[in-house]
């Protein structure tokens, strides 16, 4: 395990994905029963971006920090959130934000530095488990979860090529205990290739209601850069293909370095 998030964390691609997690954690909260969200590759929970690794690639310069110079309206509830925690929030600390008090956040984490520190961020929260645990083996063992309604994320850090497999394998899985769950899984653009097949292979999975969004900076045709990233969302909460098209748009126009092939899109990938 070499990939540590602290290196991209506030990146473009941590944009995308935090804007979008925060709207569907604010759709699922629309009801008032409790949920249960499942982080499933969590990392440390908050980053110091003046600091350390992040301040060593400045990855998060070409991101958050153009998204808190000039905030659009559909990144305002995101971005006022980055703001008011203070350190970047990865992803368990913006869920822990939401969070009201009969919902509940379980954190997977493998690397043993990054479990640790996550575990120390979240030490006597009674609302946050925090587990040492492989998250595709998580899925089968946390899922379904009491309240029978969750949100859960997949994150991984894609190190290498069979990723995308073990990622279509995690959602079938979690998918097949856990039906109504609404499961949003992050993935790189670096190429078409893989998408292409990623796409038709969750097509013919049997699972329905599904969508993707993407967002690329640049036409993903170089197989050694990422030049966009994609989420999929099965079970997408009501109104979700409505409103992305602007949180992208609004994350392209800020992220967006004016090259050739950028692009966003939502997809449609399985029937309602
Ligand atoms: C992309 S980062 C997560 C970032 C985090 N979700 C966020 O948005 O702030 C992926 C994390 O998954 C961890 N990881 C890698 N393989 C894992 C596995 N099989 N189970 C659980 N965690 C894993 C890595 O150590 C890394 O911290």
């Amino acid at each position: 395990m070499n990939y540590r998030h602290a290196f991209h964390a506030g990146s473009f691609a941590d944009c995308v994905k935090h804007a979008l997690l925060v709207w569907l954690l604010r759709a699922l909260m629309r009801k008032e029963t409790p949920l249960f969200v499942l982080d499933t590759h969590a990392g440390v929970g908050h980053y110091d971006l003046e600091y350390g690794p992040a301040a060593r690639t400045g990855e998060w310069r070409q991101g958050i920090a153009r998204l808190l110079d000039d905030t659009p309206a559909p990144l305002a509830d995101y971005v006022g959130l980055v703001r008011s925690l203070g350190l970047y929030p990865g992803s368990p600390a913006l869920i822990r934000a939401l969070l009201r008090p009969a919902d509940r956040l379980a954190c997977c984490e493998l690397h043993p530095d990054d479990f640790f520190e996550l575990r120390r961020n979240f030490a006597r929260d009674s609302q946050v488990g925090v587990h040492h645990r492989d998250a595709w083996e998580a899925l089968r063992a946390l899922l379904p979860p009491k309240e029978r309604r969750g949100l859960i994320l997949i994150d991984p850090p894609f190190e290498n090529p069979q990723e995308f497999a073990q990622l279509l394998d995690g959602l079938a899985a979690g998918h097949a205990r856990f039906p109504t769950g609404v499961f949003a899984a992050w993935y790189p653009i670096k190429h078409r290739a893989p998408i292409r097949a990623f796409h038709t292979q969750l097509q013919q999975s049997g699972m329905r209601d599904i969508v993707s969004i993407e967002l690329c900076i640049r036409e993903p045709d170089d197989p050694a850069r990422l030049n966009g990233c994609g989420m999929v969302v099965i079970n997408p909460p009501f109104r979700f293909e409505l409103n992305a098209p602007e949180i992208l748009a609004a994350l392209l126009e800020r992220l967006g370095r004016n090259e050739r092939g950028a692009y966003t899109t939502v997809t449609r990938l399985g029937a309602e």
